[in-house]
């Protein structure tokens, strides 16, 4: 494909826009009228296309079914308060998105395939952009192996694809999480910080073992000694000891790079607060809060956005926390949320414009 060349576009012939209550969007369950399709082979890309939103036909034997070989990105794209459109920081997923193909061993996608497709794609769907508070374009970018054949070797074929899903909170309430100790999300060496499939399939019973003991989610500490914090479901994790926000660092390459978790950090600076980024301990989180001084405990995330925590259980010790007083958590979404609304300066220049 030519970077010049403009994508070819088949409209639906109906859109499905007026069948839903954008007022009661539960999470990733509607999906709008189109969606961008790229399949690479032998080596190159062939290009991209925008088609109606349909079902995929596959043959049993592919890939992606049996060996895993599959990544994908979420991004989101915002109706800011002069009614134009832009998406938060999409070149930072696409960067993540080629640091998971490298290491799943996966073609790594053009820039233009991916943000072309993905500009031109939101502005085919443009009207599907909600406008109210909290609500968004979820924007799912995702690449997968279709190699027909079995037998465990990377695949000669992938297809990639974006899709579109209007979307309103993902947690409607102050989160509880139970701090794992038994099972792992992610070793040392391990694929802990690509978006691959795998890392969400291995989560599902350790969150479902958790959600049966009341909580919404884990807490996940690290493989090794279960005694390091690393990140939440879908979210990176901040907590506020002492004035300082405290993230863990990214240097065991078990965590994901997450793009909200970056935004906080740079906020936060810039509000002048002091931002740690290193290992920390739960026993150092539960003498903090033993001493009055962990006040605060959040998670961050894109879907997620800024999502406050109000009770990290840990062994039989229970810290709880007033979400309503989570001045930094309050302060950091606030600015976050206005950068997406247009209605404060952008200065790194996070928001990419697109036309409808
Ligand atoms: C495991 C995990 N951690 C953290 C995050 C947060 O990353 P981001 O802020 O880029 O959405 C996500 C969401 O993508 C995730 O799936």
């Amino acid at each position: 494909m030519q970077h010049a060349d403009a994508i070819k576009v088949t409209k639906a012939e109906r859109s499905k826009r007026s069948d839903i209550d954008f007022s009661n969007l539960s999470f990733g369950k509607y999906f709008t009228d189109h969606m961008l399709v790229a399949d690479y082979s032998n080596g190159v890309w062939g290009d991209p296309e925008i088609v109606p939103y349909a079902p995929i036909c596959f043959d049993p034997s592919m890939a992606t079914l049996h060996y895993g070989q599959s990544i994908f990105e979420g991004i989101k794209a915002y109706r800011m308060a002069d009614g134009t459109a832009a998406i938060f920081r999409p070149i930072e997923n696409l960067k993540r998105f080629n640091r998971s193909a490298q290491r799943m061993e996966m073609a790594e996608v053009p820039e233009h395939i991916f943000m072309q497709g993905m500009k031109t794609l939101l502005e085919v769907e443009s009207q599907w952009i909600p406008k109210e508070y909290d609500h968004a374009l979820y924007i799912r970018p995702f690449m997968f192996a279709t190699d027909e054949q079995l037998g465990v070797a990377p695949s000669s074929r992938y297809k990639f694809m974006i899709i579109c899903s209007p979307v309103g909170p993902f947690y409607s309430a102050p989160l509880r999480l139970y701090v794992e100790e038994q099972f792992v999300r992610a070793v040392p060496g391990g694929v802990g910080n690509a978006k691959t499939s795998g890392n969400y399939a291995a989560s599902l019973h350790p969150t479902a073992v958790a959600k049966k003991r009341g909580f919404d989610q884990v807490l996940w500490t690290d493989a090794v000694e279960h005694k390091y914090v690393q990140e939440c479901g879908t979210m990176n994790v901040f907590f506020v000891i002492g004035g300082r926000l405290i993230t863990p660092s990214l240097n065991s390459g078990t965590i994901l790079e997450g793009i909200t978790r970056d935004s906080v950090i740079k906020v936060a600076q810039d509000m002048g607060k002091i931002v740690e980024e290193r290992e920390i301990s739960v026993d150092e989180l539960a003498a903090a809060y033993k001493e009055g001084t962990f006040t605060e405990a959040f998670g961050a995330g894109t879907a997620a956005t800024i999502s406050k925590i109000t009770e990290l259980q840990y062994k039989d010790f229970t810290m709880s926390f007033d979400s309503e007083a989570m001045e930094n958590a309050n302060e950091i979404k606030a600015i976050l949320t206005a950068i997406r609304d247009g209605v404060a300066p952008d200065p790194r220049g996070w928001m990419l414009h697109v036309a409808g």
